[in-house]
């Protein structure tokens, strides 16, 4: 897929972070933009702003992606506006840190509606076009949490290793048909992210001294589009090295560290 090809790119999460640096970077290289979150604010501002400074088209999307039939209301909107999405950015998505048990039972089914399900429905609603046209590119943000379980964020992380999973089974599955599937796995990233994640303040702390920029993050997913690449870990050679251990230890073990790395600063046992 060259650029020259790439009309209109369709972004979640476009408000804030990973997906509006996605929204800067494309527009860069003079992609249209439908901007899709819930902060429509946010988004007409930007929407606006990337308009005027690369003279691309944009147009915004206000939406709860928690909502159900999310993809398809998506997609019904995309068609109304007579629009052909050449990308689509699955971007969207949030963790929540802290027990299983303890946290609220809605941020954990949020968490599956959006991080899985509207993602797999937006998929269903555009692989299909881009199939019948022969060129499309998809890029799916999972995460270096989708290699591991991990406790104390075991939905965020599982529902990144369903991203990964699923992402690089159609990348082959579509081999054949010149569209490009991606699975973007970064690793911690400088974003909203923790404060949204309820991460508490020594943890994110530590963190903090190893945060990507998302602009590193964005164009490794744009590379490995170019490149047909399925997977790419970013975000620096220590994401490299801790999706790679995760591959060689035996999982208790695994669980194990990473449930003594990530417990909770008051928890004793
Ligand atoms: N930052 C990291 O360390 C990191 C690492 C690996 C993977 N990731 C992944 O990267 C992706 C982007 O996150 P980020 O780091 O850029 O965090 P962020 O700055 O918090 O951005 C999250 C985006 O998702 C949107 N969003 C949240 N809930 C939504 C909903 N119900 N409906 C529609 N949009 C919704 C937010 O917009 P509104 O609030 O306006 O809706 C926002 O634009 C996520 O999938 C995340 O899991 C992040």
């Amino acid at each position: 897929m060259t650029q020259t090809t790439m009309q209109t790119a369709l972004i979640t999460g476009a408000s804030s972070g990973i997906g509006l640096t996605f929204a800067e970077q494309l527009a860069e290289q003079h992609t249209n933009l439908v901007l899709v979150a819930r902060s429509e604010d946010k988004l007409q501002a930007l929407a606006q702003r990337l308009a005027q400074n690369h003279g691309i088209k944009t147009w915004v999307l206000p939406y709860d992606l928690t909502e159900t039939d999310a993809g398809a209301q998506v997609a019904k909107t995309v068609d109304e506006w007579g629009l052909t999405i050449d990308l689509l950015v699955n971007n969207a998505g949030f963790g929540e840190y802290g027990s299983f048990s303890d946290r609220p039972r809605e941020r954990h089914l949020n968490m599956v509606q959006l991080n899985i399900a509207a993602l797999v429905d937006l998929t269903y609603q555009f692989l299909p076009r881009m199939r019948a046209k022969r060129s499309g590119a998809i890029v799916n943000v999972s995460s270096i949490a989708g290699f591991q379980p991990m406790p104390y964020l075991a939905t965020y992380a599982a529902s990144k290793a369903f991203v990964l999973s699923f992402s690089e089974a159609l990348w082959a599955e579509v081999q054949d048909d010149n569209v490009r599937v991606v699975a973007l796995c970064p690793g911690p990233t400088e974003t909203s992210f923790f404060e949204e994640a309820n991460f508490p303040d020594s943890m994110g702390d530590s963190m903090k001294s190893s945060l990507a920029d998302p602009e590193e993050i964005v164009r490794d997913a744009l590379k490995a589009i170019e490149s047909n690449t399925p997977t790419v870990v970013s975000g620096g050679f220590l994401n490299q090295v801790i999706v790679n251990i995760s591959r060689f230890l035996p999982r208790p073990v695994l669980v194990s560290a990473v449930e003594k790395q990530f417990r909770p600063p008051s928890s004793s046992t």
